[in-house]
């Protein structure tokens, strides 16, 4: 098999412990299924920031757009909080989405039965759960026009635009649908079409998109009743499609689901190379201590094989192999309790590569 090359990108914080220990994994998980990769590292976020002035250098962008795919650590911090609007470490995924076209975000939350108890939730309540959120990506107020506080007639005021076009909400509910074809076949669009003149777009368009899809069952909510089902009865749901910043909020909030938020991956999916991130951020205040969970990054390593390398061997070995090591007792600390095996950062990958088979 041909060699397959993967751009990793630390960024900040915690990213590059949780990148070297996904890579770890990665590599073994490969040798194991005779794929062959080689990666190069580059840097984006405050990392980039310091180096070179931009939070996206031209560099990172050539890179990710020649590889196959991309792994991200995490990016931003305190240090770079302050710097212009245009220079956030931030932007250096908000960037990088545009620049890769990638317009749809999977982030599917599951709870690990080992895990059931570390739940915020009842057990009873969260053990049923199994949902892949698919965020729009490309679209919506994270890239509508922007104008930044000014002050009109002696008011200060800031505004955001919030467009949709309806080939940006076909594709990423087709996308959607045939996802769920995989799984339940039960798609939720989310929208504010009681409000909100794009949402009453996306679920006009979505009802629409659905015709094509015999096996798919589609429902519609507002998002404010989604907020509130995902706690009630987030058994219920199969497959969320939904817009940038709905997905944004509903995801983060979905994550707490699984216990911790150290624990989900996600794959940023377009027409070109992917890219594949925990959904945590950078962590600065435990950067360094080998306290990080890197779960979430070595669960998303394993979506990179599977939508990347077309790897579903290596990619299903990875998924079984944390399972296992979670079943076995051992805990970073954002998931540990008393009685079970507190490890760190680097020793979790390596009980992840222990149990690859
Ligand atoms: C996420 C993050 C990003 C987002 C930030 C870091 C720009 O919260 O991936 O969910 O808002 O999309
Ligand atoms: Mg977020």
């Amino acid at each position: 098999m041909s060699s397959k090359n993967i751009v990793v990108i630390p960024g900040d914080g915690i990213g590059a412990e949780i990148t070297t220990a996904a890579l770890s994994v990665a590599q073994a998980a490969a040798d194991k299924c005779h794929i062959s990769f080689t990666y190069e590292t580059k840097q984006a976020g405050g990392a980039a920031i310091d180096a070179y002035g931009v939070p996206l250098p031209e560099d990172t962008i050539t890179a990710c757009r020649r590889a196959d795919g991309v792994l991200l650590g995490a990016v931003g911090g305190p240090k770079w909080d302050n710097v212009a609007p245009e220079l956030r470490a931030e932007k250096a995924i908000l960037g990088l989405r545009k620049e890769l076209g990638l317009y749809a975000n999977l982030r599917p939350i599951k709870v690990f039965p080992a895990l059931a108890g570390q739940s915020p939730l009842k057990p009873e309540i969260v053990s049923s759960v199994d949902i892949l959120i698919v965020r729009e990506l490309n679209g919506g107020i994270y890239y509508g026009a922007r104008q930044e506080a000014t002050v009109i007639n002696g008011v200060e005021q800031a505004c955001d635009n919030e467009i949709y076009s309806r080939p940006e909400v076909e594709r990423i509910v087709r996308l959607a649908c045939r996802a769920a074809i995989g799984r339940k076949g039960k798609l939720m669009s989310v929208d504010k079409a009681n409000v909100l003149a794009t949402s009453r777009l996306w679920r006009k368009v979505a009802a629409e998109v659905v015709q094509d899809f015999e096996q798919v069952q589609l429902n519609h909510m507002y998002v404010d009743n989604c907020a509130m089902q995902l706690v009630l009865n987030p058994g219920s749901f199969d497959v969320i499609v939904t817009s940038n910043l709905f997905g944004d909020i509903l995801s983060d909030e979905a994550a707490v689901l699984s216990g911790s938020i150290g624990l989900l991956p996600s794959a940023s999916l377009g027409d070109g190379t992917g890219l594949y991130e925990p959904i945590h951020g950078s962590a600065p205040d435990i950067a360094g201590q080998g306290l990080a969970n890197p779960l979430g990054t070595i669960l998303s390593a394993a979506m990179l094989f599977r939508y990347s390398l077309s790897s579903e061997q290596a990619a299903a070995m990875i998924d079984q192999a944390v399972e296992q090591v979670l079943n076995d007792g051992y805990r970073t600390a954002d998931i540990y309790q008393p009685g079970f095996t507190k490890v760190s950062t680097e020793e979790m990958g390596r009980q992840v590569i222990a149990r690859l088979r």
